[in-house]
C-alpha cells in the first residue's frame, strides 16, 4: 500500500475518514484476551495506527510496545495513551526493521499490518516478527481475505499465502473467517493464531 508520506497524510486528516480507525479494540482481540488464552506478557502491536489495541492490551496488564511507520499516527496514539493513563512504548518504525532485540515479545498483535505488504515482502515480514518473538510466543494475525470483493486498499490474502509465508517458522492453529469492522462497514477477513516454533 502507500509509502510513509501517504500514511502521514491519512492520519493528518479527519479521524472519521480513516476507514480502519474504529476507536474500539476489535472483537477478535477482546475475545482472545477475555478467554484468558494469552496471559499478560511483553507484547508488540505492529502497525499500531492510533494505538487503540495497544492501549487495550496495556489496560489488561500487558507491557506494551507498539510501532507504526506514521509519525502522525504515533502522535495521536501517545495522546490517547496519556488520556487513558496507561504506559505504552510507542515508536515510529518500520515493521521490516523492528527496533527491538531478538526474543523480546511473548505476544505480537496484528490488526491490518501483514495485509499492507506486497507478496515480495511477506517472507521478510515473517522473519522479522519471528526474530523479535520469544520461543513459543504467540502471533495474532487479522487481515483482509481473498473473499473480500474489489481491489481497493489492502491486499487480499488467501489461506495458502498465510500457510506458505508462516508455516516454516510458526505452528498455525487454524485460519478462520471473520468480519473486520471499519467505519464504512465490515470486510471479509481471516484471523489466525500462530505460535513461534
Ligand atoms: C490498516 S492500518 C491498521 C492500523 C491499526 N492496526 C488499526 O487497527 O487501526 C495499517 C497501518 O500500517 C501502518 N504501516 C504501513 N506500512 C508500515 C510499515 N512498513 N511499518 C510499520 N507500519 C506500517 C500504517 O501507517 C497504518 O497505521
Amino acid at each position: 500500500m502507500g509509502d510513509q508520506d501517504w500514511w502521514n497524510e491519512v492520519y493528518s486528516g479527519p479521524r472519521e475518514e480513516i476507514p480502519w480507525d474504529i476507536g474500539v479494540p476489535s472483537e477478535q482481540l477482546v475475545e482472545l484476551i477475555e478467554k484468558g488464552e494469552i496471559k499478560p506478557c511483553p507484547a508488540l502491536d505492529i502497525c499500531c495506527g492510533t494505538g487503540t489495541e495497544a492501549i487495550y492490551l496495556a489496560k489488561n496488564g500487558f507491557k506494551v510496545s507498539a510501532i507504526d511507520i506514521s509519525k502522525e499516527a504515533i502522535k495521536i496514539a501517545e495522546k490517547k495513551a496519556k488520556e487513558a493513563e496507561v504506559k505504552v512504548d510507542f515508536r515510529v518504525g518500520n515493521v521490516l526493521e523492528i527496533p527491538f532485540q531478538d526474543n523480546s515479545f511473548g505476544f505480537v498483535n496484528d490488526r491490518g499490518c501483514f495485509h499492507v505488504f506486497a507478496s515480495e515482502y511477506r517472507k521478510w515480514f515473517a522473519d522479522e516478527i519471528h526474530r523479535v518473538m520469544r520461543p513459543h510466543g504467540v502471533y495474532f494475525l487479522r487481515c483482509f481475505s481473498d473473499k473480500e470483493l474489489g481491489d481497493w486498499g489492502p491486499y487480499r490474502i488467501s489461506k495458502e499465502e498465510i500457510i506458505n509465508t508462516f508455516s516454516d517458522l510458526f505452528e498455525i492453529f487454524g485460519i478462520d473467517d471473520i468480519k473486520l469492522n471499519g467505519r464504512r462497514g465490515s470486510h471479509r477477513g481471516y484471523k489466525c493464531l500462530m505460535k513461534k516454533k
